[in-house]
């Protein structure tokens, strides 16, 4: 038994927890567990309860929980003495980690490339991106895309979409314009398609080079290839093409913010290969600290104009973070996980398919590999111009809740929260996925039944 259980029921703890830990928690408000123990996909909270962990640390877990390979990476590197902790001074962990990251990278990239290890969270090679496009370029305005998520600190919240947090926190970081994401569903133009990708194309090439759009010449532009947070809205490849050329030509630093789709989630290693580009920088964390905090940028060397010590940190050296992800990277090649985390999402989105053909207020089912969103709506209401229905926060967030009390732990995201995310481990089997599915099906149906017992019983 582990010395830091204290024999209490989950409500204990989660009763503690909300005494004891600020207003901003986030998760145990809509996903109320303690975890005991977690292995592999599954999860299993303090009263016995077993649970699918399709939210797997918000896609960090590449392999699931507790992988033998990432454990034993981490236990071989303790039990000889190697440092844990060393700033940026370099190790032979260290070395490996660099040299397999650099050759798993499409070579037109590594070949120019640098890297930064910053603070452990995706935020701070955020902000690391900025300072050093900034740098580079001398200018002083951003690039960001509506609904882009890229962190909680300070600069990154700026770049990110979302306004919940940001209302509450004057100044943040100026200059920074959102451009029209391609999200067809939602087409900021009121068209979609095909057509709805173009006009956006056109559209950001114009402001661009319109000198009256209010916007100086940019420092650097950042983007998701998949929006996670912001609903799971994949890119269409012609989109990020485009983006490049428009960028490239006209000499705007591109950062490919890969913290949530880096190392196979979409179904290629790196989520931008789908598109055949190559970014000027690209930003990993989440899987590649193989569960520990790890995150990095890695640049064009023709950006590196800054100075020794311009973005400094003391955790930049996590050791058992670098043998784990090391040996998740390898085992992620080795075991073709990325062919299988696409042939995985084909098979969920599959099944997801099948039950929204009879549940109309299932609008939109859209990701790429296993970033999976379901959107859900209220298909009473009217529609828009071209066909999409306000979306439905509180159907999707007592769809969550039915979900969480078969066993199946999902997050919601998107405009409103109105959006289902599946962020399984790329380990995910078949049979495993036939399963969530199912539940997801029961879910769905019974709390599109509760609504209508409630709407019912309000009628009576
Ligand atoms: C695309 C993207 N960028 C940046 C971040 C921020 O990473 P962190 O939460 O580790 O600061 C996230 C986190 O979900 C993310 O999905």
């Amino acid at each position: 038994m582990t010395p830091f259980l204290v024999k209490d029921s989950q409500q204990g703890y989660l009763n503690r927890q909300a005494r004891r830990e600020s207003n901003a928690r986030s998760y145990p408000r809509r996903i109320p567990i303690a975890i005991r123990e977690a292995k592999g996909i599954f999860v299993t909270d303090v009263d016995g309860n077993q649970y699918f962990d399709c939210l797997a640390g918000a896609g960090t877990l590449a392999l699931g929980h507790n992988h033998p390979i990432a454990i034993a990476a981490m236990q071989d590197l303790l039990q000889q003495n190697l440092p844990l902790h060393t700033l940026d001074l370099t190790t032979p962990v260290k070395d490996r980690f660099v040299e397999e990251l650099f050759a798993s990278l499409p070579s037109a990239f590594a070949q120019n490339a640098k890297i930064q290890f910053c603070g452990p969270t995706g935020a701070d090679a955020v902000e690391a991106a900025v300072k050093l496009v900034k740098t580079a370029t001398g200018r002083r305005s951003m690039l960001s895309f509506h609904g882009g998520y890229h962190g909680m600190s300070h600069g990154a919240l700026s770049l990110t979409g979302n306004l919940g947090a940001k209302h509450a926190v004057a100044n943040l970081m100026p200059d920074v314009h959102f451009m029209p994401y391609p999200y067809s569903y939602r087409c900021p133009f009121g068209i979609g398609g095909e057509l709805g990708t173009r006009i956006g194309c056109h559209y950001i090439e114009q402001v661009l080079d319109d000198p009256e759009s209010g916007i100086t010449q940019p420092a650097g532009a950042i983007v998701e290839v998949v929006q996670g947070e912001g609903g799971v809205i994949p890119s269409p490849d012609r989109w990020l093409r485009e983006l490049r050329r428009m960028t490239r030509d006209r000499d705007i630093p591109l950062i490919v913010d890969e913290i949530q789709t880096g190392w196979g989630r979409t179904g290629r290693l790196y989520a931008f290969e789908h598109a055949g580009i190559i970014p000027d920088v690209v930003l990993l964390s989440k899987a590649i600290g193989g569960s520990l905090p790890l995150s990095v940028v890695l640049y064009h060397k023709k950006l590196d104009r800054w100075s020794p010590g311009a973005h400094a940190g003391t955790f930049r050296g996590n050791q058992l973070a670098m043998a784990a992800g090391l040996a998740t990277l390898r085992y992620i090649q080795t075991h073709n996980l990325v062919d299988r985390a696409r042939a995985s999402g084909d098979r969920l989105a599959g099944h997801l398919r099948h039950t929204q053909a009879d549940c109309p207020w299932i609008g939109d089912i859209r990701g790429r590999g296993l970033m999976v969103g379901v959107e859900i709506v209220n298909p009473e209401a009217e529609p828009n111009a071209i066909g999409s229905y306000p979306a439905d926060p509180t159907l999707a967030r007592e769809i969550q809740g039915e979900c969480f009390r078969r066993g199946l732990i999902v997050e919601l995201g998107g405009r409103h929260g109105a959006v289902v995310r599946f962020l399984p481990p790329l380990i995910v089997t078949a049979e495993q996925i036939d399963q969530i599915s199912e539940i997801f099906d029961a879910a769905v149906r019974s709390a599109h039944r509760s609504r209508q017992a409630d709407c019912l019983a309000e009628v009576g």
